[in-house]
């Protein structure tokens, strides 16, 4: 199956198998497609709120695959997920991608309230607010685990590996930084490119805004973490 360059590396990161990967807001659920091709799920959940778009994917599932027991379909909030059907110690992979970062903070926030004896990760590609988002994750107890950054056609994502912290891996040893840390590694052209633009688009802000004192000194001190960084990619 073709899919675009940001799901093909989303895919990318999913470097083991899990007994139970949870394609969140799913819609085509070509990711889980591709996942389930790839046999790295004992089973993968489709899960989308929209009722048609589930219709037609079990269809397309029926079809594509025909072996039951490896997918299940969803017609569901993802605050909603059944994530204590699976055993606590067990591994499940929940991956939110394509909605905006507020919207996937609250989705993370809730599920690891919820289900906090759960084993779980997430691996995440939100729309906007990456900063925003990264800064709440570090109250949270997660760890990072990979981190990358890609640009299909003119934009760019970033996608982030979390794990929720153990022993065994302490946030400690994988702190989150709300710049993003690992996908600045041996940087190139495309992470300078994108230093730049958000440099730029946080400096725009900063000059038109409106906003309140509070706001004024968020993002002032998001643009400040990024000139920073940029200083050190350059030294
Ligand atoms: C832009 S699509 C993302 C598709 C795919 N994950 C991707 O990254 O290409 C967003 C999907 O999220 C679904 N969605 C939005 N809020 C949701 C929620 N709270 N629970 C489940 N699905 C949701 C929408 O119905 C829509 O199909």
């Amino acid at each position: 199956m073709k899919i675009s360059k940001r799901l093909q590396a989303i895919d990318s990161l999913v470097t083991k198998s899990y007994q139970h990967i949870w394609d969140c807001c799913c819609d085509h659920g070509q990711l889980g497609m591709t996942l389930l091709q790839r046999g790295v799920a004992g089973q993968l959940h489709f899960v989308d709120i929209v009722p048609s778009i589930m219709m037609q994917l079990r269809r397309a599932l029926k079809q594509q695959f025909p072996v039951q027991q490896q997918w299940r379909v969803h017609t569901l909030d993802v605050l909603d997920l059944p994530l204590d059907e699976v055993a606590p110690e067990q591994p499940q992979l929940i991956i939110i991608a394509g909605v905006g970062g507020e919207q996937t903070l609250s989705m993370v926030e809730h599920l690891l309230a919820k289900f906090c004896g759960h084993n779980l990760e997430f691996l995440l590609c939100p729309l906007r607010h990456q900063y925003k988002l990264r800064a709440a994750l570090q109250k949270l107890p997660l760890a990072l685990h990979n981190e990358i950054l890609i640009k299909e056609n003119k934009w760019y994502y970033e996608i982030i590996h979390l794990r929720k912290s153990s022993n065994v891996y302490p946030v400690a040893s994988n702190p989150i930084h709300a710049r993003g840390s690992l996908m600045w590694d041996n940087a190139t052209e495309l992470q300078h490119d994108y230093l730049q633009q958000t440099i730029g688009h946080y400096q725009r802000m900063l000059k038109n805004s409106q906003a309140s004192i509070t706001e004024h000194s968020a993002i002032q001190q998001t643009l400040s973490a990024y000139l920073e960084l940029q200083q050190s990619l350059n030294s």
